[in-house]
């Protein structure tokens, strides 16, 4: 069987882009990959809208941090700015820019100027990037959103230009988040999501866009 985001050369060029910028970083480039598996789970089990918009951005979420991207240092903005500037569809350039309530942090990193030009992808598009995002392990594999948030606490504790209030206001943001498509996903399969990712894409594997397995 084949689906929209299978057939995608949406989602094949963004395979392609992701694996070129973060070649020198596999860490992270299994991370994304993990996000897009997760990505088009949750898609089709919600019934989205343009499901491989969300899965390319699950895709390209990080690629700000391509050392051929970052240019502010923050990396949203990076790969927003980065993606607008290669002529990709809007709504993949607003979900990287945004994802993860990426605008909290801008302030501190004084580019919330820049920030306030993108506007925020209506509909849950945006929440499914960020539920990737924290079931997305750092090495791709599945991993449970609070550990993913400690994790992120201790990487991040060096960050002391940024209030302590604020980066835990965001945490809180992206929990919620997470758990309102983790709901939302159990309600429409009645079933608690796996959190092993191969059980997941044994499970759900016709959601999940082949170019990402390659
Ligand atoms: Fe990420």
């Amino acid at each position: 069987m084949t689906t929209a985001t299978s057939m995608s050369p949406l989602v094949r060029d963004a395979h392609m882009l992701a694996k070129s910028l973060l070649a020198d970083d596999p860490r992270r480039l299994a991370h994304v990959r993990g996000a897009a598996l997760i990505a088009g789970m949750a898609s089709g089990a919600l019934r989205v809208d343009q499901p491989e918009t969300v899965v390319a951005a699950a895709l390209l979420h990080d690629i700000g941090y391509a050392p051929a991207v970052a240019r502010t240092g923050f990396h949203p903005l990076d790969g927003a700015l980065f993606l607008a500037r290669e002529g990709w569809p809007e709504s993949v350039v607003l979900l990287v820019g945004h994802h993860s309530h990426a605008v909290l942090l801008a302030p501190y990193y004084r580019v919330h100027n820049a920030m306030a030009l993108l506007d925020r992808v209506p509909g849950q598009a945006e929440d499914i990037i960020t539920f990737s995002d924290l079931r997305a392990g750092a090495n791709g594999m599945g991993a449970a959103p609070r550990d993913r948030i400690d994790d992120m606490r201790r990487r991040h504790a060096d960050r002391l230009f940024i209030p302590a209030d604020i980066r835990e206001a965001r945490f809180r943001m992206m929990l919620t988040a997470a758990a309102r498509i983790n709901a939302a996903v159990h309600r429409a399969t009645r079933t608690q999501p796996p959190r092993n990712l191969d059980d997941r894409q044994a499970a759900l594997g016709t959601l999940v866009p082949r170019g990402v397995r390659a």
